[in-house]
C-alpha cells in the first residue's frame, strides 16, 4: 500500500514540518496548495487555468494513490495538528505493466514555504518509502533545466541526467524552455 508512517524533519528557521499521507477527507486542503503553487511558480508544468480538479476527484486520486502499492501521495504540514499542507509530492508508476517498475516523482511547496527543507524532507520520505518496495526499480522526474534550485535538490539525492530536451517546454507567451530528465535507480548496494 503507498502510505507512510508520518515522520518529523526540522524547518530552516526553525519549526518541525511533518510528511505524511493524507487522508481523503483532506483533499480541500490539498486543492489549496496546488493552487498556490500553480498560480506562483512559472517551473510546473501544469498552469493554474488547467488544474480544475474537484474535491472529490482529488479525494479519489489519494484514494487510488494509497491502494496502489507502487503509489505515493505525500503532503508536508507545519505540525501534527496543523491541517494546512505546506508541500505535496506524489509518486505514480508506469501506465503499463512493463514499466510498472518505474515510479515517476512530482513535488511543490507552498509559495510561503520554500526553500526552508521542505523539498528535501518529502524528497527524503520518497526515497526512504521508494527503498522499501522491492518491486519498484527507479524513480524518474522531469524539471526545467533553468530550475536550479530544484535540479540541486534532485542531484542532492542521487538523481542523474539521463536525457536533455532543447526547447521542450514552450510558455503561453512563446518564451521555451528546456527539459531535463533525471532517475535515481533503487535497492542499489553501496
Ligand atoms: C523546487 C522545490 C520543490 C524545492 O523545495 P524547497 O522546500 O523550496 O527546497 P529545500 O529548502 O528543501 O532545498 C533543497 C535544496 O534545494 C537547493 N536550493 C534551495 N534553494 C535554492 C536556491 N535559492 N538556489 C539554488 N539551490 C537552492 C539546495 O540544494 C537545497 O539544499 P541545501 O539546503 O542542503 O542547500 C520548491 O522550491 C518548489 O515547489 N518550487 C516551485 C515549484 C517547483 O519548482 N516544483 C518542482 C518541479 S520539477
Amino acid at each position: 500500500m503507498g502510505r507512510i508512517v508520518p515522520c518529523e524533519f526540522p524547518m530552516k528557521g526553525g519549526g518541525v514540518c511533518v510528511v505524511r499521507s493524507p487522508e481523503e477527507h483532506e483533499a480541500a486542503a490539498v486543492l489549496e496548495c496546488a493552487r498556490d503553487v500553480f498560480s506562483t511558480s512559472r517551473f510546473t508544468l501544469t498552469q493554474a487555468d488547467e488544474f480544475t480538479y474537484t474535491v472529490e476527484q482529488e479525494a479519489e486520486l489519494i484514494h487510488q494513490r494509497t491502494l496502489d502499492p507502487h503509489a505515493l501521495f505525500l503532503v508536508a504540514c507545519q505540525d501534527a495538528a496543523d491541517g494546512t499542507m505546506i508541500g505535496i509530492s506524489n509518486v505514480w508508476p508506469g501506465p503499463k505493466r512493463k514499466v510498472r517498475h518505474v515510479g515517476t516523482i512530482g513535488m511543490s511547496v507552498h509559495s510561503a514555504y520554500r526553500f526552508r527543507g521542505i523539498g528535501k524532507a518529502l524528497m527524503r520520505a520518497m526515497i526512504d518509502w521508494g527503498e522499501s518496495v522491492p518491486t519498484l526499480h527507479m524513480l524518474d522526474l522531469a524539471v526545467y533545466a533553468a530550475n536550479t534550485p530544484a535540479r540541486k535538490l534532485y542531484e542532492s539525492f542521487g538523481f542523474v541526467q539521463h536525457a536533455y530536451l532543447p526547447d521542450g517546454c514552450r510558455h503561453d507567451d512563446g518564451t521555451l524552455w528546456d527539459q531535463v530528465f533525471m532517475h535515481r535507480k533503487l535497492h542499489q548496494k553501496p
